[in-house]
């Protein structure tokens, strides 16, 4: 009997059909754990980077962006504390030679195939490379394990060039690389990913203040985006979770089909430690003094971290739906159908143009409507099949706005613009239709 599929398989097999995410390196047989994003993933991504960009950096006066290389030399993760702590604990099956990490199995005998395991050692995730063309622990360099790094040894920079004062804090989206033991669960644990990520200093005396303001600013920041928020918590990490950086640590979890409550995003309070341990390692001197009272200290930080392929992960389950067939009469077969009820402004396509007939009379003035609404928007154009069919195509890829050109609309100069998920539809002026749209989409 065929295994019945999960809604993870069915999230993977969407995805790939229908050109959101693809296995790396596919026609050469793979390479397990990594992932390419494709056509409309890459839509949705850009689109979940720029709305947490919006936020934290457009529509602030306090926070201002950054983009710091991912190479960096072995001193930096010496200073950060990550070359000595930066480990999971790993132990080997004697037998069939798999990795796991002990933290994460029950038992002392091979999950896989029941073997004897090795005592467990400490495997440090930091990826190293070499630069230039010899290789020695001169040309030594690391990609970094966390793209905060290269916001604290820009930290004097930001605040010189830009005449900072505290409190502020600098953005950064990037690549991030990690060594990891287990990955898994599609995106949700590779070994290249993105983070989004931001460092706010502050006064010691003022940090708890601002770290429960950006621990509400994160949760908010999802719950404004998701479809289903009973899904999403807050969690405070327990004394033996914490990072060797992190004096308090909270995380952003949602409900997933393939481990119930997992961690999408970090908040934490990161005292003094990045700035004090890279001015110790650097000789850069990096105190601060307040104008008013004089005092003198290290500013501590508060850190909102969030990954970006595994934030893609969250909205794709969290949009995830199937409905019975909405399209025909009565006596239609009612088939499962997927809707993507991803919020319009996380949409990969926002408007499809869907003339009613491919006759030319049709096709001309609805091509005339996608060029038009292609200055402003991603749009799709679609003439092939039902439309039936065709409203199925933009639903299951979570387009909120299909436009219809029909007959009528040549004699009443309006088309049809259905809603994805009220399926309510409306006529609208083509003279007016971008500016409806924008109202909508904004
Ligand atoms: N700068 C702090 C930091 O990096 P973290 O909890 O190790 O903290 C922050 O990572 C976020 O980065 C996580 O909440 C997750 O969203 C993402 N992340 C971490 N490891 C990841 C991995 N192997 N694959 C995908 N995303 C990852």
């Amino acid at each position: 009997m065929a295994k019945e599929l999960t809604k993870m398989d069915k999230i993977i097999s969407l995805c790939k059909r229908r050109g959101f995410i693809f296995p790396g390196s596919e026609i050469y047989g793979g390479l397990a754990n990594s992932w390419d994003f494709g056509p409309l993933g890459v839509e949705l991504k850009n689109n979940i980077k720029r709305a947490w960009w919006k936020e934290i950096v457009q529509k602030r006066d306090d926070v201002v962006g950054l983009d710091s290389s991912i190479l960096t030399p072995k001193i930096v993760w010496e200073a950060s504390g990550h070359l000595e702590n930066f480990t999971d604990p790993l132990v080997e099956c004697k037998k069939c030679h798999q990795r796991f990490r002990s933290d994460k199995i029950e038992g002392k005998k091979c999950p896989d195939c029941g073997g004897e395991l090795t005592e467990g050692k400490k495997f440090n995730l930091l990826m190293k490379t070499h630069l230039g063309a010899v290789e020695g622990s001169q040309d030594e360099a690391y990609m970094r394990g966390e793209t905060c790094q290269g916001i604290y040894l820009n930290y004097l920079n930001v605040k010189e060039s830009m005449r900072k004062k505290l409190p502020f804090g600098v953005a950064q989206v990037g690549k991030a690389f990690r060594n990891e033991i287990t990955p898994g669960n599609f995106i949700f644990r590779t070994r290249e990913f993105e983070q989004m990520e931001m460092q706010y200093f502050v006064s010691p005396k003022e940090a708890n203040e601002y770290y429960q303001e950006w621990k509400d600013w994160t949760f908010d920041w999802y719950k404004n985006l998701v479809y289903r928020p009973e899904n999403l918590r807050l969690r405070q990490h327990e004394k033996d979770e914490l990072a060797h950086y992190a004096k308090e640590a909270w995380d952003v979890e949602y409900k997933t089909p393939f481990d119930d409550w997992s961690e999408f995003a970090g908040i934490h309070n990161r005292g003094d430690w990045d700035l004090s341990r890279h001015g110790k390692y650097s000789g850069a001197d990096m105190n601060y003094t307040d104008e008013e009272t004089k005092e003198k200290f290290i500013p501590y930080v508060d850190e909102v971290s969030m990954g970006a392929d595994r934030a893609v992960l969250l909205f794709l389950i969290d949009a995830y739906d199937e409905v019975e067939t909405r399209s025909g009469g009565e006596n239609a077969v009612h088939e499962t159908e997927i809707v993507l009820r991803l919020h319009k402004n996380l949409a990969p396509i926002k408007v499809a143009i869907l003339p009613l007939s491919k006759k030319e009379e049709l096709s001309q003035p609805a091509k005339e409507i996608y060029h038009d609404l292609q200055k402003y928007f991603m749009c799709q154009y679609d003439e092939t099949a039902s439309i039936g069919k065709r409203y199925r195509r933009q639903d299951e890829i979570g387009t909120p706005y299909c436009v219809t050109v029909d007959f009528e609309s040549l004699e009443d100069k309006k088309v049809t613009v259905r809603d994805r998920d009220t399926m309510k539809q409306e006529r609208i002026l083509i003279s007016e239709l971008t500016d409806w749209l924008k109202d909508k989409l904004d």
